[in-house]
C-alpha cells in the first residue's frame, strides 16, 4: 500500500456489546477513565508499508511481544478530546487541533506523522459506533487516541513499527472532590520539563515523570501538583495534567507562555480566544510563585484556575508549599472563572453560537 493512499476501514462490530441496562447503570456515575465503550479503532504503521490495516473492532487487549520497543524506551504519545451528546447525534470540540498536536508530538518522539484526515476519521468512526456511551447531562465521552512503538528490538533507535489506536471512556468530572475549588501543591523538588526536552509533546513519559510529584501533592492533601520551571525554579509552568490561568483585580488574565516546556492546551488556547472576544486582556507571560503568593496576599490576584480537556475549567482555591499555604480569593470559585467556563462549555454543548467554527458534528 502506498504511504499516502487513504485507507479503507474494516468494520468488525462487537458481537457482544455491553447490554443497554448495564451500560445505563455504568453511565449513571462514571467518574473519570474507568468506564469504556464497546469498540476501538486501530491502524498499523510500518516503514515498509506506511499506514495500513485500519479497523473498527471490539475493544479488547492488545497482544504485544515483551521486546516491543515501547515497553523499554517509552516511545508513546496520546491525545484527549471529548464527544458531547446533542439532540441529533454527537459533536467534538476542535478535533483538528488534537490531530495537529498529535503530529507535533509524533515529530518530537521520532514517530511517523499520522495524516490529520486519518486521525479525524478514526475518531469520528469510534464516536459514531459508540455514541450510546455518551452520558447525558454534564458527562461526555472522553476520546483517547494514542500511538506506540511496537518493533521487536532492544536497540535504542526509532521503532520501524507502530500501532495507532483510539479508545473511548464515558466520563463525568475529573476531580473526585465535591468542593467547588481544588487545592494545589507547589513542587520544589521535582520539575516536569526542561528546555529542549519533551514538555510540549503529549507523551506518556511526561506524565510518568510527574507521578512522584503528584503523589507528594496527594500526601499534602492537595488535588494537583504545580510545576515550576526547571532552570530558575521560579516561574509557574503548569499543573500535573492541565494548564493554569490567573485573574487579576483589573479583570485581566495571565497564563504562562508556551515555549517548549508547556503543553499547548486546546482548552488554554480556546479560553484565550474567548476572553479576548469579550474584551478581556490576556497576557501570555511568566509569573513567579513568589509573585503569586504576594499578589494573593495583597488582593491583586483575585482568582486562579486550571484548564484542560479533562479538567475543563476548575477553580484553584488553596496553594500549599513546604513554607505554608495561602488562599486565592475566598478559597472558592470566582466570577471571571465562572464566566469563562460558561462561555466555553456553552459552545462545546451547542447552547451558544459557535463564531469560530469549533464544533465538529459526528454523523
Ligand atoms: C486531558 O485533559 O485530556 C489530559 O490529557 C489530562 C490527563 C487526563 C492526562
Amino acid at each position: 500500500m502506498s504511504k499516502t493512499q487513504s485507507l479503507k476501514f474494516a468494520h468488525h462490530p462487537n458481537p457482544a456489546p455491553v447490554p443497554a441496562d448495564k451500560r445505563a447503570a455504568l453511565l449513571a456515575n462514571p467518574g473519570f477513565g474507568r468506564v469504556f465503550s464497546d469498540h476501538m479503532v486501530t491502524i498499523r504503521y510500518s516503514d515498509a508499508d506506511g499506514w495500513h490495516d485500519a479497523r473498527v473492532e471490539p475493544r479488547g487487549p492488545i497482544s504485544m511481544d515483551p521486546a516491543a520497543a515501547v515497553l523499554h524506551y517509552a516511545q508513546e504519545i496520546f491525545e484527549g478530546l471529548k464527544a458531547y451528546k446533542t439532540a441529533d447525534g454527537a459533536t467534538l470540540f476542535r478535533p483538528r487541533e488534537n490531530a495537529r498536536r498529535f503530529q507535533q508530538s509524533a515529530e518530537r518522539l521520532a514517530m511517523p506523522v499520522l495524516p490529520e484526515e486519518l486521525f479525524l476519521e478514526a475518531v469520528d468512526r469510534l464516536v459514531s459506533i459508540d455514541r450510546a456511551w455518551i452520558p447525558d447531562g454534564d458527562g461526555s465521552l472522553y476520546i483517547r487516541p494514542f500511538m506506540f512503538a511496537n518493533e521487536i528490538f532492544l536497540g535504542v533507535k526509532p521503532s520501524s513499527n507502530y500501532l495507532f489506536a483510539v479508545i473511548a471512556s464515558s466520563v463525568g468530572s475529573y476531580f473526585k472532590s465535591a468542593a467547588d475549588a481544588v487545592s494545589v501543591w507547589v513542587s520544589q523538588e521535582y520539575t516536569r520539563a526542561a528546555p529542549g526536552g519533551t514538555g510540549a509533546a503529549k507523551c506518556g513519559g511526561n506524565y510518568a515523570a510527574s507521578l512522584l510529584a503528584q503523589a507528594e501533592a496527594t500526601r499534602h492533601g492537595c488535588d494537583q501538583v504545580v510545576f515550576l520551571d526547571a532552570v530558575e525554579r521560579k516561574w509557574i509552568e503548569e499543573l500535573g495534567g492541565m494548564n493554569v490561568f490567573f485573574v487579576f483585580n483589573d479583570g485581566s488574565l495571565s497564563t504562562p507562555p508556551l515555549g517548549g516546556t508547556i503543553l499547548p492546551g486546546v482548552t488554554r488556547s480556546s479560553l484565550i480566544t474567548l476572553a479576548r472576544d469579550k474584551g478581556i486582556a490576556v497576557r501570555e507571560e511568566r509569573y513567579s510563585y513568589d509573585q503569586w503568593r504576594a499578589d494573593a496576599g495583597s488582593g491583586r490576584l483575585r482568582e486562579a484556575f486550571a484548564c484542560g480537556t479533562a479538567a475543563v475549567v476548575t477553580p484553584i482555591g488553596t496553594v500549599r508549599a513546604p513554607e505554608g499555604e495561602f488562599k486565592i480569593g475566598n478559597g472558592g470559585s470566582g466570577a471571571r472563572t465562572e464566566e469563562l467556563k460558561s462561555a466555553l462549555v456553552d459552545i462545546q454543548r451547542c447552547r451558544a453560537p459557535d463564531p469560530h467554527h469549533w464544533i465538529h458534528k459526528v454523523f
